[in-house]
C-alpha cells in the first residue's frame, strides 16, 4: 500500500529528482489571474516545495501545509519567507476567509476530501479559486516507447492491487470528484504535455521517489534505460483543474 510518509524519508532526493512543474503551467496560472504579488496562498501538500516556490516567485504571501517533518524542514531553509505548517490538510488548523488562492500539487490522491474541501473552502475568501495540478508520469497519447513497454512489464507483475480511485491520467474524474460536494466550481481544466530526457541514474532517483515503486523494481527500470542506450524520453502531462469556490 503506498505510504504518504514515503516523500518524507526521501526529502533531499525528492527536490533532486523530480523534475519542475511545466512553465506552461506557470503561464496559464498567471493568465488566469491567479498569480498576484501581495495575495495570501495556502499550499497544501506542499512537499519540498517544488509548487510553493512558484507561488513565492510570483510575489504572493504563502502558507504551507506539509506532514512531513523532514520536508517541512527542507521548506523553512529554503523558503524562509513561507509559513509552514506540520500537519496534515485534514487537520492542520487554517485561518477563516484568510486566502486568495489555494494550491494542490501532486498531492490531491492523498487527501480525504470530504474533510479537506469543508476547510479549504472556508479557508478561502469569497471569490477564491481552488488550483489543483499534478505530474502524471506517462502519457497515453503518445505511441509506447521500449522503456515504456519495460516499465509496463516491472508493475505488471505486482502482486497489490493498485490504489484505489481515480489514477492521474482520470482528469475529468478527479474534477467530477472536486466538485462532487458542491463547494467548488470547475472553472478551467487543461493538460500540458511535455517531455525529459532521462539517464540511467534519473530515472533510479525518480522512481525511487515514487510512491508505489520499490527501490528493487526502480533499480529494474535503472537497468532498462542501461539496456536502451544510456539515455530515454519519457512523456508526461501535467493536468489542471482550477476550481471557482461556490459562495
Ligand atoms: C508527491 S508529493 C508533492 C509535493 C509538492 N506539492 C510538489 O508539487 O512537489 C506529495 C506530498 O503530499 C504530502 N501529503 C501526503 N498526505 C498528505 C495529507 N493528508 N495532507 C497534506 N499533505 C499530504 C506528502 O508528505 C508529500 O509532501
Amino acid at each position: 500500500m503506498p505510504d504518504p510518509m514515503h516523500f518524507d524519508r526521501h526529502a533531499d532526493l525528492y527536490e533532486r529528482a523530480r523534475p519542475p512543474y511545466p512553465a506552461a503551467l506557470w503561464e496559464r496560472l498567471d493568465a488566469l489571474g491567479l498569480l498576484v504579488p501581495g495575495v495570501p496562498a495556502l499550499d497544501l501538500g506542499a512537499g519540498s516545495g517544488q509548487a510553493t516556490r512558484g507561488l513565492v516567485r510570483a510575489g504572493m504571501e504563502v502558507t504551507a501545509v506539509e506532514p512531513g517533518t523532514a520536508l517541512a524542514a527542507r521548506l523553512r531553509e529554503w523558503l524562509p519567507s513561507v509559513r509552514v505548517i506540520v500537519a496534515s490538510a485534514e487537520e492542520a488548523v487554517l485561518p477563516t476567509a484568510a486566502f486568495e488562492l489555494a494550491t494542490v500539487a501532486t498531492a490531491v490522491h492523498w487527501f480525504d476530501l470530504g474533510v479537506v474541501l469543508p476547510k479549504v473552502h472556508a479557508a478561502l475568501r469569497p471569490g477564491g479559486r481552488l488550483a489543483v495540478w499534478r505530474n502524471a508520469y506517462g502519457d497515453a497519447s503518445v505511441p509506447q516507447t521500449a522503456f515504456r513497454q519495460r516499465v509496463q512489464a516491472i508493475v505488471d507483475r505486482r502482486s497489490a492491487p493498485p490504489r484505489p480511485g481515480p489514477d492521474e491520467s482520470q482528469t475529468s474524474e478527479w474534477a467530477r470528484l472536486l466538485e462532487a460536494g458542491g463547494l467548488f466550481r470547475s472553472a478551467h481544466v487543461e493538460e500540458f504535455a511535455w517531455a525529459v530526457e532521462l539517464d540511467e541514474e534519473g530515472v533510479r532517483s525518480l522512481f525511487t521517489t515514487f510512491s508505489d515503486w520499490s527501490e528493487s523494481e526502480a533499480d529494474q527500470a535503472a537497468r532498462a534505460v542501461r539496456d536502451l542506450g544510456g539515455t530515454v524520453i519519457e512523456h508526461y502531462r501535467t493536468p489542471l483543474i482550477v476550481l471557482d469556490r461556490v459562495a
